[in-house]
């Protein structure tokens, strides 16, 4: 018996040392790793070929395509052509996909932001448009951002045409209609700067205690992690942020991770940035009901950070040929697999047969020696930057 427990033991950890981030992450517990994509850049072949490498990437998330001014460009007439291409690619490639997102203050289309609406008009245009979407793509999200960014960097509610019109509510009732059109996948609430212990950080828990005070279904929260190089806090801080929302009986997830820097890039801050990666996707391993990290996206090539922060970059673990960068191996390290020799040489080789892995991992749980030497199951199955005003800008989330 010692001997299996020994020649499994050393045969996991071969596979994990070569894995890519997704299968590292899986071998932490975590359900996912993943990336957001965008319509646009799925013309290009060499994109789409990291895109698919699911080693790397269990998720995906379209960065653009369901938000509202793309779902339901005018009254009553729904679009689903681009969101379809990413959600197909997703069930193409046996990704899980998150849905983004079905209330927002931003790529609201102007017969919604200049219409004139009284309480009960735009509350009935919300429900409408949710039921609509959450209905077209039942049975493939994983989970819904159903609000995003509803909060003040004080913790008051923003005041978007939601807020204005309909007051707090707005909130309850899009959770609601989005639990009636699916009840299958999970609700999120998702903001940035609630990733730290902060004022706003507080209002995201409120708003998930009201709901569940009322009953009304909400699974999850989402924390977009958009850091700057120098002021992500450190891992056990955001470990311990996590563990304020999951202590209300929700899960949570990082989803819209970067960590931009001054360009051009220097060394020493590619080195910082490979640190604080590891210490974003670190803390999600930490906390039991952290059930994943995405990246909003994979390269600097498709980042929105440069025309979005004037000055700032680089932002992601790939740059701008798909090379990978030192954060990616930051990455992959505390997720147990083996920093790579180098940058170059990884982005060239072979991907993971993560079949094999997967393979290895089942053996490993089913064999009840094993079993007693991996670490804890997390109970998944029940998932800011320092420059606030900068997010008043935010485009691409
Ligand atoms: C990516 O994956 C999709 C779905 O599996 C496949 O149709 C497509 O050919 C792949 N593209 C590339 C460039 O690998
Ligand atoms: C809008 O109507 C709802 C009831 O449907 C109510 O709860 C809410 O307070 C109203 N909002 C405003 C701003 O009057």
């Amino acid at each position: 018996m010692q001997i299996l427990k020994t020649a499994l033991a050393v045969g996991l950890t071969a596979q994990v040392a070569n894995a890519g981030l997704h299968a590292a992450a899986k071998s932490k517990n975590l359900l996912y790793f993943g990336t957001a994509t965008d319509n646009p850049e799925l013309s290009n072949s060499a994109y789409v070929t990291q895109l698919n490498n699911t080693a790397d990437f269990g998720q995906i998330t379209p960065g653009n395509s369901q938000k509202w001014d793309t779902t339901e460009p005018s009254q009553g007439q729904f679009s689903y052509e681009k969101g379809d291409v990413v959600a197909d690619l997703a069930e193409a490639n046996g990704q899980k996909l998150r849905c983004h997102n079905l209330v927002w203050h931003q790529q609201v289309p102007g017969w919604v932001s200049s219409g004139s609406w009284t309480n009960e008009t735009l509350s009935a245009v919300l429900k409408n448009h949710i039921t609509n979407v959450v209905k077209h793509y039942k049975g493939k999200c994983y989970a819904w951002d159903v609000v995003n960014e509803a909060l003040n960097d004080d913790g008051s509610f923003r005041d978007s045409i939601w807020y204005k019109t309909i007051g707090e509510e707005y909130i309850p009732i899009a959770f609601e209609a989005a639990a009636a059109a699916d009840p299958d996948t999970k609700l999120y609430y998702n903001d940035y700067s609630i990733e730290w212990s902060s004022d706003k950080a507080t209002a995201a828990q409120n708003i998930v205690k009201n709901l569940q005070a009322r009953n009304i279904k909400v699974d999850g929260v989402g924390l977009q992690a958009h850091f700057t190089v120098g002021q992500t806090p450190p891992r056990k801080d955001l470990a311990s942020n996590l563990k304020s929302f999951t202590a209300l009986g929700v899960e949570v997830a990082y989803t819209e991770v970067d960590v931009r820097m001054k360009t051009p890039a220097t060394e020493a801050n590619l080195q910082k940035q490979k640190t604080e990666f590891g210490d974003i996707v670190g803390s999600c391993v930490d906390v039991e009901g952290c059930v994943g990290v995405t990246i909003w996206d994979y390269t600097d090539k498709y980042s929105w950070v440069p025309s979005t922060f004037e000055g700032y970059g680089a932002a992601c673990p790939w740059d701008e040929d798909l090379q990978k960068k030192p954060a990616y191996d930051g990455i992959l390290s505390v997720l147990g697999g083996s920093a790579s020799s180098s940058s170059s040489a990884s982005a060239t080789a072979a991907p993971t047969p993560v079949s094999t892995f997967a393979t290895a991992v089942k053996q490993a749980t089913t064999t009840q020696a094993v079993v007693s030497e991996t670490p804890a199951q997390k109970s998944v199955e029940p998932e800011q930057p320092e420059q606030p005003e900068d997010e008043d800008e935010f485009c691409d989330a």
